[in-house]
């Protein structure tokens, strides 16, 4: 089940060339103090703004950049707005998941005659320093993706937004770049949506996982990962599945209201300079007990880094027949138990952390427990 997928020798034209991930928009309630905060702990940089004051009535945008890594975060400004009633339902959250395209023209024309349902019809925006192109599709849930044509644009953002000039600039964390991004569907809900990344944005399915593989004395969950044509954008997909107890994706759908992204994994080239940072700004992770660190190195073999960091700041590691990887998963960001971040460093592999799943939801089992919510 877990044996990555061979590349097919037959070359196809990829209908929906990707050139990675361009932004990912959260809707917030207070976009302002939301923006503080990923500056602060993450080390994010100011980089744009769009509100009443560029023109745009109904909302505030604010954008920050570290390294290749770009967050939107929007809030309403009046109660009447579909962005509100996406907070009031969902709480924060990720709305879009952005993918930069040469012609985003043609991607919505290639994914929506294969059966994807338009958000936002190509659309050209325009100012002084040029134009983009956007068009988008929904996804699961109220989820998007829209794609972001800029090609014939060199402003510092996108027309609408203005430069966002401010003199606090915390340091960066280390934080490169999206690695990939994780939905939760709901019961019996991912192949459905795996067939819907095959069929209409023309990915395939690199690697599953089986409730076997992922799950623990309490809780189950499936998942397989979707991959673009060059492996830049990857999306897992999970789903619940039956255990004695309620599994962390079922707590998720419960509390976002619905299907939605569970995390994005980011990466960084050292992982312990990035975590030490990042718990130094008050960042909590999941805590891993001690006994895990007995036995990694028998799991993984040699590695190098020294394990005592690694154990200090409880990031795990796993292998694959590529390399290695070390990764570690945030506590939920927001007070509903949903959105979070994982932290990657790889090291040749190109997998998903199989080897930790067990440990990883034990993690995840016990704040569950805490919530009152097992
Ligand atoms: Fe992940």
């Amino acid at each position: 089940m877990n044996t990555p997928v061979t590349e097919s020798t037959t070359i196809q034209t990829d209908f929906l060339p990707l050139q990675g991930t361009d932004y990912v928009e959260f809707y917030v309630g207070n976009a302002k103090q939301a923006a503080h905060f990923y500056k602060t702990a993450f080390g994010f940089q100011s980089l744009a703004y769009a509100g009443p004051e560029t023109g745009m009535k109904d909302k505030v945008s604010y954008v920050i950049r570290q390294n290749k890594l770009t967050f939107v975060l929007t809030t309403p400004l009046r109660t009447d707005n579909p962005i509100a009633d996406h907070i009031y339902k969902h709480g924060d959250g990720v709305k879009v998941i952005a993918l930069k395209v040469e012609d985003a023209t043609s991607a919505f024309e290639e994914t929506t005659k294969r059966g994807g349902k338009s958000y936002m019809v190509p659309t050209t925006l325009k100012d002084d320093k040029g134009e983009v192109v956007i068009s988008g599709i929904h996804t699961y849930g109220d989820t998007v993706h829209l794609f972001i044509e800029r090609r014939n644009y060199n402003g510092v953002f996108m027309p609408g937004f203005r430069e966002w000039k401010t003199n606090y600039n915390p340091t960066s964390t280390g934080l490169l770049y999206v690695d990939h991004c994780v939905g939760n569907v709901g019961w019996n809900q991912m192949n459905p949506w795996v067939k819907f990344y095959e069929d209409v944005m023309g990915f395939r399915n690199i690697l599953s996982f089986d409730d076997k593989d992922i799950s623990t004395e309490y809780s189950a969950l499936m998942s397989k990962v979707m991959s673009n044509g060059n492996g830049y954008v990857k999306f897992p997909i999970n789903e619940p599945a039956e255990g004695k107890k309620k599994s962390q994706v079922e707590e998720y759908l419960d509390f976002y209201n619905g299907e939605g992204v569970q995390h994005v994994a980011i990466a960084t080239a050292d992982i312990v300079a990035t975590v030490t940072e990042l718990q130094k700004r008050g960042i909590e992770f999941l805590n891993i007990p001690p006994s895990y660190y007995e036995t990694v190195l028998d799991r993984v073999g040699k590695i190098d880094e020294d394990l005592q960091p690694l154990q200090d700041l409880g990031i795990l590691i796993d292998r694959d027949d590529e390399g290695y990887l070390l990764q570690i998963f945030s506590k939920p960001l927001e007070d509903r138990p949903t959105l979070f971040f994982e932290i990657i460093q790889r090291k040749g592999a190109k997998s998903f952390g199989k080897g930790n799943f067990k440990a990883l939801f034990e993690a995840l089992e016990r704040e569950q427990e805490a919530r009152g919510n097992l």
